[in-house]
């Protein structure tokens, strides 16, 4: 075996560590001065107007649907081929989902598959619009009506579930400045990583408002207010209904620097695509993802490729081949209607999702990450060809 190639793999440098230090310095560990700073630079680099941290994406996703009131019984549309996270929270406030099938090139929701929805389940409350991947979503359109427009017509709320999706945009805007409320994913594996962690992202001041305070226990003062500020400290309010939900400053610092070099990894993270985009269109028994945005508007958070029918080799067999040869791949996802708690509870039919099933039948997803070194991306590919046989 020439190589070990792991999936995944996180890149920190020395500014992770220094700013970590000076929190350690500081003396304050929780959320404070650095979870702030984090919190102006995100909203800097993407020209959204507020940004919050939160400890997951998750926690995100749960405060959004709670900021927009979703209560008992409200339907949110929500897509099969997702994490469960995205599905989960809307669980939380025993609302219902109602899970879409995808559009096959792009792995996405469109603008036809939520109005399907809606003819067909009537009143909606919100839709989690998860950019997968890394691809947003049609949000807007030039030439049709967008994700956007549709949801405005019928009075839907949109929720974006960005966790794969920084930074990444659409017709030149960073995904994070087109629906009420934008959620993003810091956990290990993703493009940038806090460790564990998440960003809210609005331009509506009092939903912000809101959410800031029911991310820490519904407090009117947080304790770092509380500790910085003046007259009687340990006075305060609870005025909302509230989670433990915030980001400490240790969290925050290796955010800080990671950001500052979101823009230089995503390059990295292209340079891989752009060479398995290059290889693999080539191979007729391997779908890979057709793109309707720039290449360069791709954060690349995943690569998938599809074994589709032309092929000799099953799914399954090419992945344990590929490891075989030293060789991570995964897998995004095993939909959601095809996960025993949600078949069972909404009573879900693979059938209504033929795309999503199409799709899972033959994915996987390569490795993709900065310090993959152009060596180890030809072994990838060599071992795809070897491998991955015509009937
Ligand atoms: C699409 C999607 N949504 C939400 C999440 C949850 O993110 P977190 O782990 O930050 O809560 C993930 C995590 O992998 C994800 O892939």
């Amino acid at each position: 075996m020439k190589y070990k190639i792991p999936f995944s793999k996180v890149v920190t440098e020395r500014k992770e560590l220094e700013y970590v230090q000076d929190v350690l310095n500081s003396g304050w560990l929780t959320t404070g001065n650095v979870a702030k700073q984090f919190e102006k630079d995100f909203s800097k680099f993407i020209g959204s107007k507020y940004s919050l941290t939160v400890n997951s994406c998750t926690s995100a996703l749960h405060l959004a649907l709670n900021a927009i009131s979703t209560k008992k019984g409200d339907k949110v549309i929500v897509p099969s081929l997702t994490f469960a996270a995205s599905a989960e929270v809307i669980t939380y406030l025993q609302a219902e989902p109602i899970f879409v099938d995808i559009d096959y090139d792009t792995c996405l929701i469109t603008p036809e598959i939520i109005q399907k929805a809606i003819d067909e389940h009537g009143d909606i409350k919100a839709v989690i619009v998860v950019h997968f991947g890394g691809h947003a979503a049609m949000m807007t359109s030039d030439n049709k009506k967008g994700i956007l427009d549709i949801c405005k017509e019928n009075n839907i709320t949109v929720i974006e579930d960005a966790a794969h999706a920084f930074p990444s945009k659409l017709n030149d805007v960073y995904v994070g400045n087109f629906g009420k409320i934008t959620c993003f994913s810091f956990y290990a594996n993703k493009t940038i990583t806090t460790g564990e962690g998440g960003m809210i992202v609005s331009d509506d001041e009092k939903l912000i408002e809101k959410i800031r305070i029911m991310r820490l226990h519904g407090l009117d003062k947080d304790p770092w207010k509380r500790h910085t500020g003046e007259g009687i400290k340990w006075k305060y309010d609870v005025i909302l209904q509230g989670f433990k939900y915030n980001m400490p400053d240790i969290n925050a610092a290796i955010g800080l620097a990671q950001l500052e070099r979101a823009e230089k990894m995503r390059l990295e993270r292209q340079r891989c695509a752009e060479y398995y985009t290059n290889e693999l269109s080539r191979i007729d028994c391997i779908d890979i993802p057709k793109l309707k945005v720039n290449f360069s508007d791709h954060s690349w958070y995943l690569f998938t490729i599809v074994v589709n029918d032309k092929s000799n080799t099953l799914r399954d067999d090419l992945m344990n081949l590929l490891e075989t040869d030293g060789i991570s791949a995964s897998l995004h996802y095993r939909p959601l209607h095809r996960m025993t708690y949600y078949k069972d509870t909404y009573n879900l039919d693979a059938q209504d999702f033929p795309n999503t099933e199409k799709y899972y039948h033959g994915c996987l997803s390569l490795p993709i990450y900065p310090s993959l070194k152009n060596e180890e991306l030809e072994y990838i590919v060599k071992s795809i060809k070897k491998h991955c046989v015509k009937k």
